[in-house]
């Protein structure tokens, strides 16, 4: 069952979106040559603390931090480690999930580290991710289907030439991190329920510059490409209201939080 999120639910989760991405504005200073995704992760965690943020991923199903951090090969639940440093080029996923008074978002920003020039193959393709969410978002609103939200994600990827990874998916979120439905980042348009004002989803393209084919690596958690083909991850947590989706974990230009979000 989808939950139709009440006014004081999507305040509280506009509130917690506005707080992460705040957040998230301080990550990028932070990836640089040498430091560890265990200290971006220690990080992470006084910044959540210093915002009223409670993470929601330390303690779910066992998992030990606050953020999941993906370099490279890696796609998403990368696990932060004292030993795993940043260098020169390597892409960083960061994914973070936190709730304020018991309402939760969901995000996820790739960085690079150092200085990448716009027509590097790689960069491109992380554009082409981020431009791919943004075409799944557009299709958040009232009396699309799910899964048109799903096809245009696909038809964005593959129109880059990139894999769609078929083996995670979005989700709707609210109280939990995880809520019904899944939303899958392929797929034929007009399948599925109808989308309601209310509903909140955490939509999260994961995209391959080779093969879609992934596995889970020995620590349990981290998703890697078999092919070891460049991955990206990118997540926003998007509200459909009559007014079209509106995006929670996107800081605002006109200010408060209350109406924080960019509307497409
Ligand atoms: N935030 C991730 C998601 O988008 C979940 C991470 S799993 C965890 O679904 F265990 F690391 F929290
Ligand atoms: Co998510």
């Amino acid at each position: 069952m989808i939950s139709i999120k009440n006014e004081e639910a999507l305040a509280r989760m506009a509130m917690a979106g506005d707080l992460l991405a705040g957040v998230f504005e301080k990550l990028p200073s932070m990836c640089c040559e040498g430091c560890s995704t265990a200290e971006l992760d220690s990080f992470i965690e006084q910044e959540l603390s210093n915002n009223g943020l409670l993470s929601m991923m330390k303690g779910y199903m066992g998992y030990g931090h606050v953020s999941c951090i993906s370099l490279n090969d890696e796609v998403v639940h990368g696990v932060p480690c004292e030993k795993k440093k940043l260098n020169t080029g390597d892409l960083v996923k960061i994914d973070v999930c936190a709730a304020y008074r018991g309402y939760c978002a969901d995000m996820a920003r790739p960085y690079f580290v150092g200085f990448v020039a716009e027509d590097n193959p790689r960069r491109v393709f992380v554009e082409f991710a981020q431009r791919a969410l943004d075409e799944g978002i557009r299709e958040a609103r009232v009396g699309n289907r799910l899964t048109d939200i799903s096809a245009a994600i696909q038809r964005e990827v593959e129109r880059g030439g990139y894999g769609v990874v078929r083996d995670f998916a979005g989700h709707g979120i609210g109280r939990r991190m995880h809520e019904d439905p899944e939303i899958l980042n392929y797929g034929k348009s007009g399948r599925g329920p109808l989308l309601e004002a209310g509903m909140v989803f955490a939509l999260e393209p994961m995209l391959t510059m080779g093969g879609y084919a992934v596995y889970v690596s020995d620590d349990n958690w981290t998703v890697k490409t078999i092919d070891g083909s460049l991955a990206m991850h990118v997540e926003d947590t998007v509200a459909v209201t009559k007014e079209g989706p509106k995006i929670l974990t996107r800081k605002s230009t006109c200010g408060t939080s209350m109406v924080s979000g960019d509307r497409l």
